[in-house]
């Protein structure tokens, strides 16, 4: 009988397995809507040589500041033709803003904007607008960060975009989303602040932090960069565009959504990675701010190095990683630490993780942060150097992957910026240094919408590429 079940068990096996090799011997499923089918052969250019990611998308760029000038500029680094529209004879107010060389664009606004064209065209100007719906038409995404109801006011409202070119992605960066605070002007650490980043930043004795990372504003631009990509896609299936909104709220705290993890977790019990529970400090009913406490399974700290009485970032981020918990002890000489029930298991270690980083720091301070990462590196222990911006700045191997650029500037001269973090094997970003205002206002009328000198003169002529003469301004 159990032989009889075997012998069944082999042949359904068998069977098995033929009908595997025959799946994989199946001809290619018939061409799915949306499946591979769909992509050309693989091209044979070499790798970086065959356009770039978004080669033949053309953007027309409302935005201005920080946020959409950050979603449009990675945009245009990855191949977009960008389109920024400024205001004739002010442009984006970050020109103008933080100005460091007299008569410069400042570095505010050439580090946001390179790889764009700029024209300048009045959009409250009949003429204006004429030429704004023209530009509609020959665009594949416009991309805005105003005040609420700005766009509206200026005639573009969905349904004149959506008319005008059913195919155009609208996209948009709000303070707020639908909501009691949906008409609110917001700025970088407004967003913080509503988003959950200030009250989860910062000491426990202190007030709340902002940071120094533009979450709200370039973390903003970064969300909706990828939502624009995304109807990008989906575009190619529907044919049709639509409204793309990245709040900087929402943008905060999809950043902070770890801290809105802890907000549930207090109810089964202290958050005992805090080192406020080493402490022996009660928890209240909101996540408390954690210092430089890690966020994560693995402790971590801030550790003095040497210098620090005279270096503000002499500093080092050591993180006690449970499996390297042995290489620590003998890093820092405390051998008995590995075997002692008081120290080793990260349960025990919990209650004490002041004393045992206080240990820890006795052992960082004897030396340079740079010595510190590469003793720690060689047995695998993660820590971060506190880097200032200076060294930054001077990194080799950062200007080596074009995350730090030096830019040249016809008003301003040479420059460093963040190049694209982002980097991709066959679409290599190049940085070009920003548009000056209105620099290709003729360019654009000619060569985008296709309209003969005489037209483009005409325009000019109606004050709509112009600012207003200063008695028409006082008038
Ligand atoms: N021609 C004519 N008018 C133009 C123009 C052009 N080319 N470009 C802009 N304008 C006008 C707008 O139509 C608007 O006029 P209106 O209020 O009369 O309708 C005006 O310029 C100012 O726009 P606004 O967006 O209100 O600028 P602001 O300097 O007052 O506010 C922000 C700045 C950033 C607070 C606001 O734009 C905002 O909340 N944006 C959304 C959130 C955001 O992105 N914040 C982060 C910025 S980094």
């Amino acid at each position: 009988m159990a032989r009889k079940k075997q012998k069944k068990a082999k042949a359904a096996s068998k069977k098995r397995a033929r009908k595997v090799v025959k799946l994989a011997a199946r001809k290619p499923a018939a061409k799915k809507a949306n499946g591979n089918g769909h992509l050309p052969r693989p091209s044979s250019k070499p790798f970086g040589q065959d356009g770039k990611a978004l080669t033949g998308v053309r953007i027309l760029d409302f935005t201005h500041v920080q946020s959409g000038p950050t979603c449009t500029q990675l945009l245009a680094w990855m191949g977009a033709d960008v389109i920024k529209v400024e205001r004739p004879g002010v442009g984006d107010i970050t020109r103008g803003q933080l100005v460091d060389v007299k008569g410069a664009d400042s570095l505010y606004f050439t580090m946001l904007n390179h790889n764009k064209r700029s024209i300048t065209i009045d959009s409250k100007h009949p003429q204006g607008k004429r030429v704004l719906d023209e530009l509609i038409k020959k665009c594949d995404v416009l991309v805005e960060n105003f005040a609420p109801g700005a766009l509206d006011r200026m005639g573009l409202t969905w349904e004149h975009i959506n008319k005008l070119n059913p195919r155009m992605i609208v996209a948009s960066v709000k303070g707020f989303g639908p909501g009691p605070y949906e008409d609110c002007k917001v700025y970088e650490n407004v967003a913080q602040c509503a988003g959950g980043s200030a009250s989860t930043t910062g000491f426990r004795e202190g007030p709340p932090l902002v940071t120094g990372a533009q979450i709200g504003d370039s973390g903003t631009g970064l969300h909706l960069a990828l939502g624009i990509v995304c109807a990008l896609y989906q575009r190619n299936r529907t044919g049709r565009g639509q409204k793309v909104l990245a709040a900087m709220q929402d943008g905060v705290l999809n950043l902070c959504r770890v801290k809105l993890r802890d907000q549930q977790r207090l109810k089964a019990g202290p958050l005992t990675e805090y080192s406020q529970y080493g402490e022996g400090v009660a928890f209240g009913a909101a996540v408390p701010r954690a210092g430089n406490d890690s966020g994560g399974g693995q402790p971590g700290w801030i550790l003095k190095c040497k210098g620090w009485e005279t270096d503000p970032d002499a500093y080092i981020y050591f993180i006690t990683q449970a499996p390297v918990w042995q290489a620590i002890c003998d890093l820092i000489g405390e051998p008995t630490w590995k075997t002692d029930p008081e120290y080793a298991t990260p349960r025990a270690r919990l209650p004490k993780l002041k004393q045992i980083f206080g240990r820890i720091e006795q052992w960082t301070m004897t030396m340079t942060k740079f010595e510190v990462m590469e003793k720690c590196n060689a047995v695998d222990i993660p820590v971060g150097p506190i880097l200032s911006m200076k060294e930054i700045a001077e990194e080799p191997s950062l200007r080596k992957t074009g995350t730090v650029v030096e830019v040249d500037h016809p008003t301003r001269g040479k420059y460093l910026t963040v190049g694209n973090p982002i980097k991709m094997s066959d679409s290599i970003s190049e940085v070009k240094r920003s548009p000056l205002l209105g620099e290709h206002t003729d360019e654009i009328l000619t060569d985008v919408l296709g309209l003969k000198a005489a037209v483009v003169n005409e325009i000019k002529n109606s004050g709509a590429l112009s600012a207003p003469k200063k008695e028409e301004k006082a008038a």
